[in-house]
Parts: C-alpha cells; sequence; structure tokens
C-alpha cells in the first residue's frame, strides 16, 4: 500500500460517492442497479478482495482489481478477454469496423493505423491552436461570473469546440457530427440486444434510417474524401491524417467507408474527458488548500502570458491534481471484457464466457492498493510517493494494446483547459445542490455540477 498522506488535525470533506452496498447484491437487483447506476453495484468486499468470482447459475462475474491480474486480462491475454460482444453492438451501428465496435484482426489493422494519428508527435502542431482556443473560450465565460451555472454543459460545449479544431481543423461541418457521436452508445433497444449481421439491423431499424443520420454520415465521409483528394490544400487536422495513414504491417490504408467508422470512434470516444472537465471543479471547491495552489502554479508558470505549449510541462501540480480527479471518479469507470475461453487468474479459475470487471472506480480505491483512499490528496501522485505504488494500480485510461488512444490528446486538452479557467475563475460551489455521482458508460454528477464562478 502507498501515498500515505500527512497527519491533519482537521478531517478531510466526506466526498459524494453513490450508495455502497455492504453485501453483493442478489441477482435482480443487480441487474436492476447495473441499469441505472452501474457503479452502484460495487459492494464493500470488492474493496477488500483484490480478485472476487462470482457464480449466478450458468453466468460468472469476474471481478479483478489485483495489479498482477489487471495485466494478464488487459495486456497479457488481450486477445483472450475482448470487449463484451454487447457493448460493441451498441457502438456498432455508428462504428462498424472502428476501434471501439471490433475485436481480432480488424481491430488490430485499425489500431496499427488510428493511433499513430494521436499520439504526442502527430499532436504536437494541434498544440498552439487549441491553447489559444481554450483562452478565447474561458474569456467567453466572464459574462457569466456570479451566476450559478451547470460547468458539466460550459464545459461540453467548449470541449467539442477544441475536439473539432483538432479533428477538422475548425470547420463548422464538424459540430453537427460531433455532437451526435458523442450521444453514441444510445440507450439500447430491444433490437440492438439481438445478434444479427450489421445490414439486416440496418433495414430493421427505423432510427438507422433517419434521414439526419444518413446525412451526418455522409458528411463525414465527404470531409475525408475532400482530404484525400489530390492537391488538397486545407488543414492538417486528424482527418487528414487518419486518411493518409498506413499500416506499418502491410504499408496499406483504410478503405473510405473504414476511415469513416475509424474518424466516428476517436470523434465518439472522448467524451470522457468532459467528465474528469467537471469533476476537478468539485473537488477543487471543497479543497481550498489544492485549489491555492492550482492556482500559485498557474500563475508562476503562466505568469501574464497566454498559455503556449511549452508552459504545460511546467504545470507539474495540476497534473498532479488531474491524476487525483481520475482516481476518485475515473471517467470512464468499468472496463468490461468476456473470458474467450477458461483460463486461471491469480489463481482463480475463471470458466469461459464469464463477465471479467476491471473497474477504476474499484481500483482506484481500493483499500489494499492505496492509503486514505477515500481522500483527495494529489501529493499521493510525486514521485516519491508513487515509486512503491504496483504500475496497475492507477488506470484511468486502462493499459495494454486496447488502452485509451485518446489518452495525449485528453491529456493536453484537460491541461489547456484547467490552465485557462482556472487562471481567470475559481468556482464555488452552489450550496445546498446535492452531488451525485451515477455510472454510464462515463461517469457523470447526476443532474450536472452546478457552481458560481468568480473572477480571481
Ligand atoms: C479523460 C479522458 C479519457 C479517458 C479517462 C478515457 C478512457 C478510456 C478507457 C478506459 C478506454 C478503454 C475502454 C475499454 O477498453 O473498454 C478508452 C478507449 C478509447 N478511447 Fe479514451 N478516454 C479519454 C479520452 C479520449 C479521447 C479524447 C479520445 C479521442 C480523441 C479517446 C479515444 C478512445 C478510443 C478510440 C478508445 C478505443 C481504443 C481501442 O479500442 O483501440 N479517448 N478510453
Amino acid at each position: 500500500m502507498t501515498g500515505a498522506s500527512p497527519a491533519s488535525a482537521v478531517p478531510p470533506p466526506l466526498l459524494a460517492v453513490p450508495p455502497r452496498p455492504q453485501r453483493p447484491l442478489p441477482p435482480l437487483r443487480l441487474l436492476r442497479t447495473a441499469a441505472s447506476d452501474t457503479v452502484g453495484i460495487f459492494d464493500e468486499e470488492l474493496f477488500d478482495e483484490l480478485v472476487v468470482v462470482r457464480r449466478y447459475g450458468i453466468a460468472t462475474l469476474a471481478y479483478v482489481s489485483d495489479p498482477a491480474g489487471i495485466r494478464h486480462v488487459l495486456v497479457d491475454r488481450f486477445d483472450d478477454y475482448p470487449r463484451l460482444p454487447l457493448i460493441r453492438r451498441l457502438y456498432e451501428p455508428e462504428m462498424g469496423t472502428g476501434t471501439l465496435a471490433t475485436a481480432g484482426p480488424i481491430w488490430w489493422r485499425h489500431r496499427r493505423i488510428a493511433a499513430p494519428t494521436l499520439d504526442r508527435r502527430a499532436l504536437a502542431p494541434d498544440a498552439p491552436g487549441l491553447a489559444a482556443a481554450a483562452e478565447a473560450q474561458a474569456e467567453a465565460l466572464s459574462g457569466q461570473v456570479g451566476a450559478p451555472m451547470n460547468i458539466e454543459a460550459q464545459v461540453s460545449r467548449i470541449w467539442m469546440d477544441l475536439l473539432n479544431r483538432m479533428v477538422t481543423g475548425g470547420d463548422p461541418r464538424g459540430l453537427p457530427i460531433l455532437a451526435w457521436l458523442a450521444k453514441v452508445p444510445r440507450k439500447p433497444k430491444a433490437l440492438d440486444l439481438m445478434p444479427m449481421p450489421a445490414w439486416l439491423r440496418d433495414r430493421l431499424s427505423p432510427a438507422r434510417q433517419s434521414p439526419e443520420r444518413q446525412a451526418l454520415r455522409a458528411a463525414l465521409r465527404g470531409l475525408i474524401a475532400e482530404r484525400m483528394a489530390e492537391g488538397y490544400a486545407g488543414p492538417q487536422d486528424l482527418l487528414w491524417r487518419l486518411a493518409r495513414a498506413t499500416d506499418r504491417e502491410t504499408g496499406q490504408r483504410l478503405p473510405l467507408d473504414e476511415l469513416r467508422d475509424e474518424a466516428s470512434a476517436l470523434m465518439g470516444a472522448g467524451e470522457a474527458t468532459i467528465r474528469a472537465l467537471t469533476w476537478i471543479w468539485y473537488l477543487l471547491g471543497l479543497h481550498p488548500e489544492v485549489e491555492a495552489r492550482v492556482h500559485a502554479e498557474l500563475d508562476a508558470v503562466l505568469g501574464a502570458a497566454p498559455i503556449a505549449p511549452d508552459h504545460l510541462r511546467g504545470l507539474v501540480y495540476t497534473r498532479r491534481v488531474l491524476d487525483e480527479v481520475m482516481r476518485l471518479y475515473p471517467p470512464i469507470p468499468i472496463v468490461p471484457r468476456q473470458a474467450r475461453r477458461r483460463d486461471t487468474i491469480c489463481g482463480r479459475t475463471i470458466p469461459r464466457g464469464a463477465i471479467v470487471i476491471v473497474a477504476p472506480w474499484i481500483v482506484h480505491r481500493h483499500r489494499k492498493l492505496w492509503s486514505d483512499p477515500e481522500t483527495f490528496d494529489p501529493d499521493r501522485f510525486t514521485e516519491a510517493r508513487s515509486r512503491d505504488r504496483p504500475r496497475f494500480a492507477h488506470i484511468p485510461f486502462s493499459v495494454g494494446p486496447g488502452m485509451c488512444s485518446g489518452s495525449h490528446f485528453a491529456s493536453m486538452q484537460m491541461l489547456i483547459l484547467v490552465a485557462a479557467l482556472a487562471r481567470r475563475y475559481r468556482f464555488r460551489p452552489v450550496p445546498d445542490v446535492p452531488v451525485s455521482p451515477f455510472g454510464g458508460i462515463s461517469l457523470h454528477p447526476r443532474g450536472g455540477l452546478w457552481v458560481v464562478p468568480e473572477r480571481r
């Protein structure tokens, strides 16, 4: 266990969490609870035991929080633990062959082609434009100083603008496509849950035949086709990089329809960033001493200058704060997998077909992995206090070949946006509005997060 916090006379504030059952939920309650709050099913035992295997008739649920077990499932035996077919099916209508919706050889090919378009080197030219846009968007909030606002909604709007700059160079045709993809996956209908070929599902589902959807898909295809054309002289954005990207193993490019699928996955997967950019203001609002250190760092590193890419390296404490925000409120709280064959994880038998749950929500609050796990303490991420921590105790972006391909972009976008907002404002919690986290695919505050911005 690592990361003990220094003794303090004042008890730390209690943080909002969903109700935690004392004992495992019986099967029907488990299903009912999971439908409205995926993290509300996690009972006390899961935060004490590193591997828990439970059988429900012919079904098995295995919760794996042991760092060695996480490595086994997500890294070493990656191909034996694909994403749940049900979850892939929910992404499949819009993302087809894209990385969120596939497994096996198609996934590997897409991953080899797509991931480098979002790596640190590819993103470097985007940073100055993103920083300038974040500053402008943050300044535009000044008209709302003193009035309660749902910061989640504000951040979501700003995030979309920044994402559109990275993806399409700021083309206004990108915004409705992003807004549509941000809603994927939609609430499943019975038809989505039945296994059948994609073309048949398309025929049977009226929503998939909607003219709006067809138009947005065609628009995205068109934006990519423009970038593939000879003589294209527009921005060298994500779609441009994707259109030209080749598979390092075969030298081949993706055909246009598969490019559209992959672009949809990359454009739709990033909304987790909004969650981290929301929870941070909740935690800073409760911890003025941490907020003061963030402000002091921003003042020292930025001075009066506009944010520039070189500043980001200096924001060491702000980075720690973001790491701690994503520990306590992991934007993606659950990474579920299905065992393709019988296996043994940390000495426990896992039958074929078992659902294996690696849950950042559990791992990050596990009593055997963290001391004072329920306390917000960014300094647990100092180099000295991180040294003895198992590598897979902090996994907000998951790990292994299937880890988040947008993690560099997300980290850069979060740092820039936190800097742009926190150098201008304090966000005070609105009194008497309860904060209540709940898990879907990502971890939201129910009803948003209400704050009052004050000029610093
Ligand atoms: C704080 C922000 C983010 C967090 C915490 C996060 C977290 C994650 C996690 C945990 C996964 C693995 C899910 C699973 O395997 O079931 C994932 C996958 C993915 N993420 Fe992110 N993500 C973030 C932002 C982004 C952004 C900004 C993008 C794109 C611009 C992105 C693109 C993707 C894609 C494409 C995948 C699927 C990867 C694959 O299968 O190859 N994410 N993300």
